[in-house]
C-alpha cells in the first residue's frame, strides 16, 4: 500500500534528523581527532625534533571537507528514495542512542593518543604480541590503521565501528546500506528461508545488523578470522538462530562447494596481499552456487572519481594499510572473472564502490 503524505513526511524528517544528526556528529569528531593529534604531534615535535614522518604529497586531487559533505548529501538523498521505494527499511539507531554515542566517544579520544604515537612511530607489529595472534597469517598480524590490538582485540572491535565512521564523516553505514539495493531485487519474491547468505569478513557486525532488519528470515553466516569481533558481532546484532558466526580465512572457508545463494564482502580485499585477494576470489567462487549473487564493496580505485585520487594517496600513508596501494590498480572485475563471476553493474558511494558479480 502506498504511503500516504503524513507517513512520507514523517519519514523524511525522522530520516533527516537520524542521518544529519550522525553526519554532524562524526564530521565533528574528525575535526576534534585532527586538532587532537595536532597537539600530539606538537609535543613529539618538541621531544624528537626532526622526526616526524614524512607524508608524500599526493600528485591527484584531494576534495575539501565541503564536496565531501557535498558528496555524503548525495547518498542520504539516494538513502532515502530507497527506502521510500521499500527496498529497506528506515535506518535504527545504530549508535547505542545518547549513552552509547558518548560511551564510544570517550573511549575512542582515550585510545587516540596511542594511535598516533603508533603513526608517529610507524608501529605496526604490537599486534603481534596479541593472544591468539600467532593462529593467524603474518600479513594479519598487524596494527591495520595504527589501531589498538591490530584485529584481535575485544577493545579494537568496540571501537571499529566509531574509528570508521569519524574517517567516513558518519557516512559509512549508509555506504554499506546500498548493497542492501540488488540485495532486494534479488530476493523479491523468494522464500528468504530457503536461502543462504554470508557476509565474509563482517567485521564487528555493523552490515548485518542493517541487513537483519531489512531482510529478518534471511539465514546468514557471519565469516571473520577475529574471535572477537565475531563477539561484536553477535552482540551487534543480537542472539539469533538464523545468524551463524565463523571463525574462518576468506581465503579458506569452511563451506561446501555451491554452499551460498548470496554473500558480500566489504572492505577486505584493500587489506589483503595481492596473492591473498587471489585465492580469497576463488574460494568465494567457489562457495558460491551458480546463479548466485556475489557483492563486493570496497574502497574507490585511482580513477574511478578521479577528484578522489589524492586521497586515495594519502590514506595508506595516514593509516597503516601495507596492501592498499596494490589495491588501487587492482583490476577487480578480472579478479572475480577469473573466479567464475560476470560483473553486472558498479554504483559509487562516496569513497566506495559496489560491484555486483553473478556466478555463472
Ligand atoms: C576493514 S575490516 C571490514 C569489516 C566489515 N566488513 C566492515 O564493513 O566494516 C576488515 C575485517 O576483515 C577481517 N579479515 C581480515 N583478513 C581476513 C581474512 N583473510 N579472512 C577473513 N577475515 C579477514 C578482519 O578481522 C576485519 O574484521
Amino acid at each position: 500500500m502506498a504511503a500516504t503524505p503524513l507517513e512520507r513526511l514523517v519519514t523524511r524528517l525522522s530520516f533527516a534528523a537520524s542521518q544529519a544528526g550522525r553526519v554532524a556528529w562524526y564530521a565533528g569528531h574528525g575535526v576534534a581527532m585532527r586538532r587532537a593529534v595536532k597537539r600530539i604531534d606538537a609535543r613529539y615535535d618538541a621531544q624528537y625534533p626532526g622526526k616526524r614522518p614524512q607524508i608524500a604529497k599526493p600528485r591527484g586531487a584531494v576534495p575539501s571537507t565541503r564536496r565531501m559533505l557535498a558528496d555524503i548529501a548525495v547518498l542520504l538523498k539516494r538513502d532515502l528514495e530507497n527506502v521510500e521505494a521499500g527496498l529497506y527499511p528506515l535506518p535504527a539507531d545504530t549508535d547505542g542512542g545518547l549513552s552509547g554515542r558518548l560511551a564510544a566517544s570517550r573511549a575512542y579520544f582515550a585510545d587516540l593518543p596511542e594511535v598516533a604515537r603508533r603513526r608517529r612511530e610507524r608501529s605496526h607489529q604490537e599486534a603481534r604480541r596479541e593472544t591468539g595472534a600467532h593462529k593467524r597469517p603474518r600479513y594479519y598480524q598487524q596494527n591495520f590503521h595504527f589501531q589498538s590490538g591490530g584485529w584481535m582485540t575485544r577493545q579494537s572491535a568496540r571501537l571499529y565501528d566509531m574509528q570508521v565512521e569519524v574517517l567516513f564523516n558518519g557516512a559509512a553505514d549508509a555506504m554499506r546500506r546500498q548493497v542492501l539495493v540488488p540485495m532486494a531485487k534479488e530476493l523479491t519474491g523468494r522464500d528468504q528461508r530457503k536461502l543462504i547468505f554470508a557476509d565474509i569478513a563482517c567485521g564487528a557486525g555493523s552490515f548485518l545488523a542493517q541487513l537483519r532488519r531489512a531482510f529478518p528470515r534471511l539465514p546468514c553466516l557471519a565469516i571473520d578470522l577475529s574471535e572477537a569481533y565475531l563477539d561484536e558481532t553477535r552482540r551487534r546484532v543480537g542472539r539469533t538462530s538464523i545468524l551463524k558466526p565463523i571463525l574462518a580465512k576468506a581465503e579458506a572457508l569452511p563451506l561446501h562447494d555451491g554452499a551460498l545463494d548470496l554473500a558480500t564482502c566489504i572492505f577486505l580485499f584493500h587489506e589483503l596481499p595481492p596473492k591473498i585477494r587471489k585465492l580469497a576470489a576463488a574460494e568465494i567462487g567457489r562457495v558460491i552456487k551458480p546463479g548466485g549473487l556475489f557483492i563486493f564493496v570496497e574502497s574507490l580505485q585511482t580513477g574511478d572519481e578521479p577528484d578522489y585520487d589524492g586521497l586515495l594517496e594519502l590514506f595508506p600513508q595516514l593509516f597503516h594499510e601495507p596492501y592498499y596501494a596494490s589495491y588501487l590498480t587492482t583490476d577487480v572485475a578480472k579478479l572475480f572473472e577469473n573466479a567464475g563471476f560476470v560483473l553486472e553493474g558498479t554504483t559509487h558511494a562516496v569513497f566506495a564502490k559496489i560491484m555486483q558479480f553473478r556466478r555463472v
